[in-house]
């Protein structure tokens, strides 16, 4: 084999060496280009080639130099643009920090009276938001000229055939639950409901009611009112009392509001319980026999009481948030000063 072809198959080799991380191309510098490396060695064998070929063999090696360098620099280069070798990943830098998310305060309030209200056997049940005519308006007694079922309050929509409607209330899922199951029942029901309103920080289109109902033989308006006194204690704490105001709903009779002793002043008076020292969170009342008979109950045998609130407005007490509309308008600054560990 002359200089040439030995020159030729030593390229092969070197044009056809891979390197996967910097180790491997320090290596290679090593190999052929380092001081103790085979050019240098080449280089020194050049001494003993004829005189009348050192020209052209000296020529021959000078471009394999210049071949392997340039070869040598474009994988560096390669190297140095993918990211995956061990030697260019730092691994006890400090990770990039990811935000924690917070539950919404909603949702924090609806797992809380689930919480509650689990703790003393009620279920979980809920219902569509399209509603017909029947579960949010007939079944509960509501007369047929009943000011809710107007235009103003409830939206209507199209579905086929029917007339149906969003839900104006959560009271649609205690129908339900009566035309499907007998006494004892005790249930309450999350959702959201929508009303024809102009958004306001008082008023929404939107808003999340949780509605109860408890049916068995003998239920009691004492059992009602024992049954909301805990509720507040456990949302409001130990101190907290409630106090009963007649009122009139459809499906209730008789019916009433409770208002719970004001958190914020102690029933001192503030301006949040507009100086009364009581704060308004809940409608409620004894099933109306009318009601239980539309949807299948006996209401000679049983009898029952049922409630209903507002999510936005226990919320709203909780932490003080006085305008509804935050709650819809995912503004982060709002939304991460709720933590949670539920
Ligand atoms: N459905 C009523 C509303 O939306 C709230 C309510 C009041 C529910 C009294 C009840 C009840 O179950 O007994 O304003």
């Amino acid at each position: 084999m002359n200089m040439r072809e030995k020159l030729d198959k030593i390229w092969d080799d070197i044009s056809s060496y891979i390197v996967a991380n910097p180790q491997e191309l320090e290596a290679f510098r090593i190999k052929y280009l380092g001081s103790k490396g085979l050019l240098k060695e080449l280089f020194t064998e050049l001494k003993s080639v004829p005189n009348e070929q050192k020209r052209d063999v000296g020529q021959l090696l000078n471009n394999l130099r210049i071949k392997t360098e340039g070869l040598f620099h474009e994988l560096k280069e390669k190297l140095s643009s993918t990211v995956t070798d061990e030697g260019t990943v730092d691994y006890y830098r400090p990770g990039n920090e990811e935000p924690i998310g917070a539950r919404h305060p909603l949702s924090m309030v609806r797992s809380e009276i689930i919480e509650i209200f689990s703790r003393i056997g009620y279920t979980v049940s809920e219902g569509p938001e399209i509603e017909d005519d029947w579960h949010n308006f007939s079944a509960l007694n509501f007369p047929p000229e009943h000011p809710a079922r107007d235009m103003q309050d409830t939206f209507f929509v199209e579905k086929g055939e029917k007339e149906m409607a969003l839900r104006t209330h959560t009271s649609s899922v205690q129908v339900r639950v009566m035309e499907n199951s007998q006494p004892p029942i005790r249930t309450i029901s999350p959702g959201r409901v929508y009303r024809n309103e102009a958004i306001s920080a008082r008023a929404h289109c939107f808003f999340h009611q949780v509605e109860g109902l408890y049916i068995d033989k003998n239920v009691s308006f004492a059992d009602l009112k024992q049954t909301l006194l805990y509720f507040a204690k456990e949302l409001f704490g130990e101190k907290a009392t409630i106090r009963m105001r007649p009122s009139y709903f459809p499906f209730t009779e008789p019916s009433a509001e409770v208002d719970v002793s004001c958190t914020i002043c102690n029933s001192k008076g503030c301006n949040v319980c507009k100086h009364t020292g009581w704060l308004e969170i809940l409608g409620c009342g004894m099933v109306d026999p009318n009601v239980l008979e539309a949807s299948g109950i006996d209401s000679k045998t049983y009898s029952g009481f049922a409630f209903g609130m507002g999510i936005e407005r226990i919320a709203q007490l909780k932490y003080k948030v006085n305008d509804l509309r935050l709650y819809s308008e995912n503004d982060v600054r709002f939304l991460n000063q709720f933590t949670s560990e539920i």
